[in-house]
């Protein structure tokens, strides 16, 4: 018998209604549709509108369609673990609150932080829980709500991010199919380029830190597009080479939805057509740790039982990494 893997045997995606624009965005700061599709990719994004309403209403009901789909309970769930950079509240963490929400009474969780990449360190950090043979049935959560900490004055960050969440659930497999091999690295010293300056314990919220908008994204884009644009191929092609993987071999390159044009260098540096390549960067935007669930669950009747799959990336830390996974099912279930 092969040894006990982690697979994703169902994942599950959800956005908010509202769809914000280029063209919207036109009248709230001075930018164009042109600009914001030719540097970014992107056409529109999602926004959680509605008051009391946190990253974790996202994250439910992406994690209840799951349970649906996957024909169980919540109580049959028993870890949970949140990636996320916008939780409800700073403490307690927002996996006890999708917990509580969704009825989850036998789970176990905790927030993660890794900005971008927290999807990615969820997944790997999961799978650690049930190669071990400990647990049967952990669920990874990636959702953030963007427009909580985005400044709509600012064209620099207003255009890129948006709302969204996905989930997928790990259960243990022994037919060689789950997640196989991963690289994930950080780079505190990354923290300069792009960062929430207040809010935390060294800056407090305040009224002087508020009229000074340190509350939103602060972002040195040019920076950030720089490392990014490396690092991510980095990865992608490392895990390539240690997994003896041809770009012929590979099924989907999954990866981060922050820049069309960084997805682009690391399918180039993979040797990966475009038409391998999930992207749906143009109607979502930027959701932070929603990015990689959600094209997982926008290409699930696409995908096979074997397929081999490489998930990539990048995010504030510098954090980033790739993950190399053998899909477990055929299509939707
Ligand atoms: C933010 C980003 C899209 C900006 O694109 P860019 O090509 O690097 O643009 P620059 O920052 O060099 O700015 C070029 C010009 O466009 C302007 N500009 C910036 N945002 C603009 C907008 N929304 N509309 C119009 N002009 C804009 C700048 O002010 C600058 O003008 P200047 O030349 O007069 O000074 C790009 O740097 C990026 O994607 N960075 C990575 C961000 C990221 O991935 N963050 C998430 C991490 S997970």
């Amino acid at each position: 018998m092969e040894k006990t893997l982690a697979a994703i045997t169902a994942v599950n995606g959800w956005v908010p209604e509202y769809i914000l624009t280029n063209n919207e965005l036109e009248k709230l700061v001075e930018t164009t549709d042109e600009w914001i599709i030719t540097r970014t990719g992107i056409r529109e994004r999602r926004v959680l509108k509605g008051k009391g309403l946190g990253s974790s209403d996202i994250a439910v009901n992406a994690v209840n369609g799951l349970l649906k789909k996957r024909g169980i309970g919540p109580e049959e769930i028993e870890m949970i673990i949140c990636a996320t950079t916008t939780p409800d509240l700073v403490f307690p963490a927002t996996a006890n609150i999708i917990s509580d929400k969704t009825g989850m009474k036998n789970a176990f969780g905790f927030d993660l932080n890794a900005a971008c990449s927290g999807f990615l360190y969820a997944l790997v950090s999961g799978s650690k829980f049930i190669e071990s043979g400990q647990y049967k049935k952990v669920l990874v959560v990636g959702v953030d709500k963007m427009s909580a900490i985005v400044d709509y004055t600012d064209r620099t960050t207003c255009v890129i991010f948006g709302d969204g969440g996905g989930a997928v659930l790990l259960e243990p497999s022994t037919d060689g199919n789950g997640i196989i091999d991963s690289v994930l690295k950080s780079d505190g010293a990354g923290r300069a380029h792009l960062h929430q300056k207040a809010g935390g314990s060294v800056l407090p919220s305040s009224h002087e830190t508020i009229d000074a908008r340190q509350h939103y994204v602060y972002q040195e884009g040019q920076a950030v597009f720089k490392f990014a644009v490396t690092k991510m191929a980095d990865v992608s092609a490392e895990i390539m080479e240690r997994n003896h993987l041809k770009p012929d071999d590979i099924a989907w390159l999954v990866p981060h939805q922050a820049n069309k044009r960084i997805i682009d260098a690391t399918a180039n540096r993979m040797g990966i057509g475009s038409e391998k390549v999930m992207l749906n960067i143009q109607k979502f935007g930027n959701t932070t740790n929603g990015t990689i669930p959600l094209c997982l669950w926008e290409w699930e009747n696409k995908l096979h039982k074997g397929d081999k799959l490489v998930l990539a990336a990048f995010g504030g830390g510098f954090t980033w990494g790739s993950v190399y996974v053998k899909w477990a099912y055929d299509g939707a279930k």
